[in-house]
């Protein structure tokens, strides 16, 4: 999964962090130089005061934006004080999981569109807008895609599941991620595209391929390239991270030449709790730059990763809620920028706990509402970002 391998180098950075002596911190070892940086982003005296008891959606709606959330089928149809919580705090809906190929596709020849459609009447239910994760990517195939799939049906399948699924939704999403996570400059290709299942076989036209098919199917929808790792910069990373802009860049200008109907970039901003590498000025003029293109800009998968951070829940509730704030202040700064997802609620059900986990155990929190579903300094800093926000 491109995003852990992302992050991965990034934990060089961090490692002496874990040992930061918060209150209560077990096995102290030597603080490093990152304890500084921990100290320059950690400030027990910010203020993360909120004015009116609007919910997210609402400050965000009051600004001409849209706020949401991922969910999962399973967490909205069988907790009601959770799907309460997300109709009250969402305008829009993304599924996690139920959309994707995996999920659609449990043998070659069928489709299961229940979850999915469970998830649209939720949305609809709920007077929330709905967008869809996501019609291609090259990961988390299902185990009769390798056994199946092949240079001589590669075209046609693609083509199939586009045309069925978007088919089926058309008229009921706001937006699509019709293709995910197509750029990796680790990958070593001189147009730093990733080496998916669907470029092997169809080679780098499948993107633009996608996306006819998809605005064929669905007229209306709007149609997005989701993408990850535009935040940071490191020093080992410098020539790749700064590279993720530039082909990134590049690949967009290339499909507008050739009259993609490519309308945003998503942006999923899985955050680091320390944001050592954060550049603003290189991710304002990224965003700058591709809005220059006419795209708008969706930041689609927000969350902040605290694996690292101090176990002090204090201490580490606090550096993210400062990531949030200052990552969104910088953000909606760009009129390009329509809508705001964070990928989950609540610290209940977040990818995290699996992908990110803490070395110490600890629950992770990196999403606005804990694990009882109660406002954190997170959701403060979200509110206080839209609040703050020109409006479009
Ligand atoms: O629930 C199903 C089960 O019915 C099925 O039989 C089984 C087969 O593998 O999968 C189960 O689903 C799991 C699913 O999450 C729902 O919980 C999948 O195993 C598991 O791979 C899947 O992980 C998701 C991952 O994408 C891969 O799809 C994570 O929840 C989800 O947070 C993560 O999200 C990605 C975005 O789509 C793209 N950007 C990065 C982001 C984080 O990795």
């Amino acid at each position: 999964m491109h995003t852990k391998s992302l992050l991965n180098r990034r934990r060089a950075l961090y490692l002496g962090l874990a040992s930061f002596a918060g209150a209560g911190a077990v096995g102290c070892g030597k603080i490093l130089s990152q304890s500084q940086q921990l100290q320059a982003v950690y400030d027990p005296k910010r203020d993360f005061t909120v004015t009116g008891g609007a919910s997210l959606k609402e400050r965000a709606a009051a600004k001409g934006l849209i706020f949401g959330s991922a969910a999962r089928y399973i967490d909205l149809s069988s907790n009601p004080e959770f799907a309460a919580s997300f109709a009250k705090e969402c305008g829009m809906l993304v599924p996690e999981w139920e959309l994707k190929f995996g999920a659609l596709r449990p043998s070659p020849k069928r489709f299961d569109f229940s979850q999915g459609d469970g998830l649209v009447e939720f949305a609809q239910r709920n007077n929330m807008l709905f967008r869809g994760h996501t019609l291609v990517w090259g990961q988390f195939m299902p185990d009769w895609f390798k056994n199946t799939v092949n240079g001589a049906n590669a075209e046609e399948l693609l083509i199939n599941h586009i045309k069925t699924v978007a088919g089926h939704y058309a008229g009921k999403v706001h937006s699509w991620d019709v293709v995910n996570e197509v750029v990796d400059p680790s990958h070593g290709r001189a147009d730093g595209l990733a080496k998916t299942p669907w470029l092997e076989f169809i080679g780098p036209d499948y993107i633009d391929l996608a996306f006819r098919v998809a605005r064929e199917a669905d007229p209306k929808a709007m149609l997005v390239l989701n993408d990850a790792g535009f935040e940071y910069d490191t020093r080992e990373d410098e020539g790749k991270r700064e590279a993720r802009r530039v082909y990134m860049l590049k690949l967009l200008e290339r499909l507008k030449s050739k009259g993609t109907p490519v309308q945003a970039l998503g942006i999923q901003a899985h955050l680091e709790g320390i944001t050592t590498g954060f550049n603003p000025k290189k991710l304002t003029n990224f965003l700058r730059d591709v809005a220059s293109l006419g795209l708008k800009i969706q930041i689609t998968e927000l969350d902040v990763i605290d694996q690292k951070l101090p176990l002090d829940i204090n201490v580490r509730d606090r550096i993210v809620a400062g990531v949030y704030e200052d990552y969104l202040s910088l953000v909606l700064s760009e009129p390009a920028v329509i809508a705001v997802l964070t990928w989950g609620l609540s610290d209940r059900s977040t990818w995290h706990s699996q992908y990110n986990a803490r070395d110490d155990k600890a629950a992770v929190r990196p999403l606005p509402l804990d694990e009882q579903l109660k406002r954190k300094l997170a959701w403060n800093a979200i509110a206080r970002a839209f609040d703050k926000a020109p409006k479009r």
